[in-house]
């Protein structure tokens, strides 16, 4: 396990539940465009926003977080399945992403969730880093970490040969949020960091709308 927490829980899962940036169709429209897959395998799933995103692109979504407190937040929807028990994981897939979850995942579990993807399966690994310092300076609070590696690929991996690299991206981007909206980011990012969010109720903001700034990353393999 990465040295990052990966116990997203209840209180966290409602913070997911109640906003995520809209960010996860524009990314996976980029890497995935008008391909089509049988069974898509979300490994670190959350409250199924990633899962859901990927319903265009497959004829089955397995959404899978060892969190339970996520998985009791997803979205149903009648073809995707979610699991918090890898035991109830597919044993093959031709498509396998990793939706902002890599960074929790240690080499020998990554060996284990990419064992399933067949011969020329997709791999994705994805996420999105958003830049909360310029609203933190003006409303006084202390920066985030900077130790999370939001563009984490396979080259992060030791062992990563067998699979091809076919597109690696970093691509600024920027979107507007309401406070509340704002607020709900804020507390999963204090939570995940074991902050405390008293500061971030009691702090002055000024607007009821933000705007933004992000960086989204992306990489894709083909399993040879
Ligand atoms: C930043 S969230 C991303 C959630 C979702 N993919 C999304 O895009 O909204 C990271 C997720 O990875 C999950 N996670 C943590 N450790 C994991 C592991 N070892 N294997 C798979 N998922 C893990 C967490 O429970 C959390 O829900």
């Amino acid at each position: 396990m990465s040295q990052h927490s990966s116990a997203y829980n209840s209180s966290e899962s409602n913070h997911y539940r109640a906003y995520r940036p809209p960010l996860h169709k524009l990314i996976l429209s980029r890497i995935l465009k008008d391909r089509h897959f049988e069974i898509a395998l979300d490994i670190g799933c959350g409250v199924g926003t990633s899962s859901l995103t990927l319903v265009p692109y497959a004829k089955r979504v397995i959404g899978y977080d060892p969190s339970q407190a996520m998985i009791e937040k997803t979205t149903p929807h009648p073809t995707i399945t979610y699991t918090s028990l890898i035991g109830e994981l597919p044993n093959s897939c031709d498509l396998l992403c990793f939706f902002g979850s890599l960074e929790y995942i240690d080499a020998r579990e990554l060996e284990k969730y990419t064992q399933k993807l067949v011969k020329g399966g997709q791999l994705i690994c994805c996420d999105f880093e958003v830049d909360y310092q310029p609203i933190l300076e003006k409303i006084g609070l202390e920066p985030m970490r900077a130790d999370y590696k939001h563009s984490k690929n396979l080259t992060d991996y030791p062992n990563h040969k067998g699979f091809k690299e076919h597109l690696r991206q970093v691509e600024p981007t920027s979107f507007n949020c309401s406070i509340e909206q704002l607020k709900s980011l804020l507390y999963a990012e204090f939570e995940n960091m074991g902050e405390s969010t008293k500061v971030i109720d009691s702090a002055p903001f000024e607007r009821e709308n933000y705007e933004l700034k992000a960086f989204l990353y992306y990489t894709t393999y083909t399993k040879l």
